[in-house]
C-alpha cells in the first residue's frame, strides 16, 4: 500500500499498486480479488480525464444495485438514478455543446458566503488543480477552457445523474452523498474512475428533459464514469485534508 505523500510523487500511475492485487493492461486498470474497503477510499480520486475505453452496460447496473445497499434514514432511499451508457452520454455531451448556457442552479451549490476554513480549502483546490495543468491565475480563459470540460463529463464514455424528490429535505439529500460514494467505492474496486459532478446543476433543464425525470424530482449532481486516463497530470492531483485536530475532537 502506497502512502499519500508516495502517491503524489509518483502521480496517478502510482494508484495500481496496492497490495500486489492490480495489473495494469494498457490503459485499464484490473483489480483482482482482496481489495480492501481502506484501499477504496485512499484510491478513490475525482478523475476528470477518462479513456474512451467503454463501461460494460452489466458493470453499470450491477454498480448501481449495490450502491443501492448504502443506508438512508428509515430506509427511504430517496435517490433517483437515470444511468447514460456511451451512446445516451455521447448524445447529451452534442445536446450541451449545441447549447452551453448555464442556468441558476435549484440549490445552492455553496452558501453565499463562503466562512473559514471552508472558503480556503475550496480555493487550495482550485489552486492545486491549476498547478497540476500548468494554468496560472491569470489564464482565466485556460481555466474556463478546463471548467468546461465538466460539460463533456471529462470524455467520460458513460454517466449518470442523481435526482431527489423536492418533498426531501437535508437528511434525505445527505442520503444521496451516502449512496454516491458507495458508489464511487465500489466503481472504484472494479478499476473505474469517477467523478462527481454538482456542474450539472446548471444545465438542470437539459438533463431533465434528456433524461425524463418527471418535475417532482430535482437533479442533485451528475457522475462521470469510465476508465482513468493515468497519463492526464489532472488525474495525479490528491487533494489535501484538514488534519484531524482541525475538524474533530474526543469529548471527555
Ligand atoms: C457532490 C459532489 C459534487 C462535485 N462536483 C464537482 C464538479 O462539478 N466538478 C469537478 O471537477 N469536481 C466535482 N467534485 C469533486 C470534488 O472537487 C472533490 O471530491 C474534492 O475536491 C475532493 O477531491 P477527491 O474527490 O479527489 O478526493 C464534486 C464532488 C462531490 C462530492
Amino acid at each position: 500500500m502506497l502512502f499519500f505523500d508516495e502517491r503524489e510523487e509518483l502521480g496517478a500511475v502510482s494508484i495500481i499498486g496496492c497490495h500486489g492485487f492490480t495489473v495494469m493492461t494498457g490503459e485499464c486498470l484490473h483489480y483482482g480479488d482482496g481489495m480492501n474497503v481502506i484501499d477504496a477510499v485512499n484510491q478513490r480520486i475525482s478523475v476528470r480525464q477518462f479513456t474512451n475505453q467503454e463501461v460494460e452496460h452489466d458493470v453499470l447496473r450491477q454498480l448501481v444495485i449495490d450502491a443501492s445497499r448504502a443506508p438512508s434514514g428509515g430506509n427511504v432511499q430517496p435517490w433517483r438514478i437515470y444511468v447514460l451508457e456511451k451512446e445516451a452520454t455521447d448524445r447529451l455531451r452534442a445536446v450541451i455543446a449545441g447549447n452551453p448556457e448555464m442556468a441558476p442552479p435549484e440549490y445552492d451549490i455553496y452558501p453565499s458566503g463562503l466562512v473559514e476554513p471552508y472558503r480556503t480549502n475550496r480555493f487550495a483546490l482550485g489552486e492545486q488543480m491549476y498547478a497540476k495543468l500548468g494554468i496560472p491565475r491569470e489564464d482565466k480563459a485556460g481555466r474556463l477552457r478546463q471548467m468546461a470540460k465538466n460539460m463533456q463529463f471529462f470524455d467520460a464514455p458513460a454517466s449518470m445523474f442523481c435526482f431527489i424528490d423536492r418533498g426531501m429535505g437535508a437528511p434525505q439529500w445527505s442520503d444521496l452523498g451516502m449512496f454516491l460514494q458507495t458508489f464511487m467505492l465500489l466503481a472504484t474496486e472494479r478499476g473505474l474512475g469517477t467523478c462527481a459532478q454538482e456542474y450539472w446543476s446548471v444545465q438542470h433543464k437539459a438533463v431533465r428533459e434528456f433524461c425524463g425525470a418527471p418535475d417532482n424530482e430535482l437533479l442533485f449532481c451528475g457522475m462521470a464514469i469510465g476508465y482513468t486516463d493515468t497519463s492526464a497530470p489532472v488525474n495525479s492531483l490528491v487533494s489535501e485534508r484538514m488534519p484531524f485536530d482541525d475538524f474533530a475532537k474526543f469529548v471527555k
